[in-house]
């Protein structure tokens, strides 16, 4: 990549965006109201806004190394605190992907280093579903089960905050898990049973 270009294609994108909307950059610079919170994977196939077909101010984004929420990571509870209290967005998104190289590397027993304590919440995930993913024996299909049942384990994480939970009692707000398929660009929701699998921890997590 020629970094130069970067700054080439900024100016055309600039051009492309007034002659749309000639008050395009006066709009945005008013303030930001977005409706929805993405949560996905650092990988560079994965674009948030483009393969929503969502625009500069529609979506607030976080990603990091295989869409993990955790409640000890400050950068990712800070992002989710102030989209749900300040921002008030009404859809939180967890979105992961098939061929996630985070998923795949948790599955790897060698010592990644720095990426070990990360990855180890990955880990975490297999050790909660083994029971599932052992009964499956293509390694294909074992992963693509693990990327889906990591943003479900995620997207309860993030119901389990405080920001969430508070906000639930005065206004509806959804969270969504996704996966996005690298095969073919196809955004599927996993139509995860929030009801139900919170009835079964509520009690764990003091939730009401
Ligand atoms: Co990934």
């Amino acid at each position: 990549m020629n970094i130069s270009d970067v700054f080439k294609n900024n100016e055309k994108w600039i051009q492309k965006k007034l002659d749309v909307d000639p008050d395009f950059f006066n709009k945005i610079s008013q303030g930001q109201n977005p409706d929805l919170l993405y949560i996905g994977c650092s990988d560079s196939r994965v674009t948030a806004e483009d393969m929503m077909g969502v625009g500069p101010g529609e979506a607030f984004v976080h990603r990091n190394v295989a869409n993990m929420v955790i409640s000890t990571d400050l950068n990712v509870m800070t992002v989710l605190n102030y989209a749900v209290n300040q921002l008030e967005v009404d859809h939180v998104v967890v979105c992961g992907h098939y061929g996630c190289g985070g998923i795949q590397a948790a599955l790897q027993s060698e010592d990644l280093g720095i990426l070990n304590p990360w990855l180890r919440n990955i880990r975490d995930v297999y050790r909660l579903h083994r029971s599932t993913l052992d009964k499956i024996s293509d390694k294909e299909e074992k992963y693509k089960k693990l990327v889906e049942l990591n943003v479900q384990e995620q997207c309860i994480n993030v119901i389990k905050t405080a920001a969430v939970q508070k906000a639930s009692k005065s206004r509806d707000i959804k969270v969504h898990g996704w996966v996005f398929d690298i095969h073919t660009g196809k955004l599927i929701d996993l139509k995860i049973d929030f009801e139900k699998i919170l009835k079964d921890i509520m009690e764990i997590y003091q939730l009401d």
